[in-house]
């Protein structure tokens, strides 16, 4: 049996009303708790900075996992330490110098983790494959939640799989975007080890629920 974890992804939220949210997610089967980090220059979008992740933080009792959607990300690696990311994952195509940045991080004792945009090959993973420990594939463009789900993201997944177990690395694979009740089933047969899901879980009348439901689903 697999054990493919739920990382609800807070940029669905309700703002208002945060800390409930928070809470609702500690009180759930949920495993993560996913935080996009969005600049308006990588992404066409500004989500959340510094002051947002804090007040999570202080309240959140998962592993918190940081989805920087932002250029340059070394400038804010040591920031986001201090703030409580447990994991932090940088975009391929935001690094010049990903090998160091990926050092960067580890060296302030955070996991190391690399997205890849629905365009980006995961055979570019191939030669770091053994220092990343997570590679988050994008399922939409990233910028914004509620999109459609990408179906090429299935073959990703394996080949990223193969990537992996030909290297003999220990990568675990996050999938981000469009992720619901009808794709986690096969998603996790691909070989994802993490499903974010945003709006599905947060606009869902019954959150927990839902948030068991697709664990569920992920692991049958
Ligand atoms: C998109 C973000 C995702 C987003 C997922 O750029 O990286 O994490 O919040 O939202 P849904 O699940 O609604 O597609
Ligand atoms: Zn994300």
């Amino acid at each position: 049996m697999s054990n493919t974890l739920i990382a609800p992804s807070v940029l669905a939220a309700d703002f208002g009303n945060l800390q409930r949210d928070i809470e609702m997610v500690n009180n759930s089967e949920a495993d993560w708790f996913h935080i996009d980090i969005m600049d308006g220059v990588f992404v066409p979008n500004i989500s959340y900075g510094m002051p947002v992740l804090k007040a999570i933080t202080l309240h959140a009792k998962k592993t918190i996992d940081v989805h920087l959607m932002i250029v340059d990300p070394d400038r804010y690696i040591k920031e986001f330490a201090r703030l409580g990311a447990d994991i932090l994952t940088v975009h391929y195509e935001a690094c010049t110098h990903l090998h160091r940045t990926l050092q960067a991080i580890k060296a302030e004792g955070m996991k190391a983790g690399v997205a890849i945009n629905p365009h980006t090959s995961v055979d570019l993973l191939k030669d770091v494959i053994n220092d990343i420990d997570l590679v988050l594939v994008m399922s939409v463009n990233p910028g914004f939640g509620g999109q459609s789900f990408i179906e090429n993201t299935f073959k990703k997944v394996q080949r990223l799989k193969q990537i992996i177990a030909e290297n003999n690395a220990k990568t675990i694979i996050e999938v981000d975007g469009g992720v619901t009740d009808k794709n986690a089933a096969e998603l996790s047969a691909a070989g994802a080890d993490v499903l974010v899901a945003g709006s599905f879980v947060f606009k869902a009348e019954d959150q927990p629920e839902t948030i068991k439901n697709l664990k569920k689903i992920a692991n049958s």
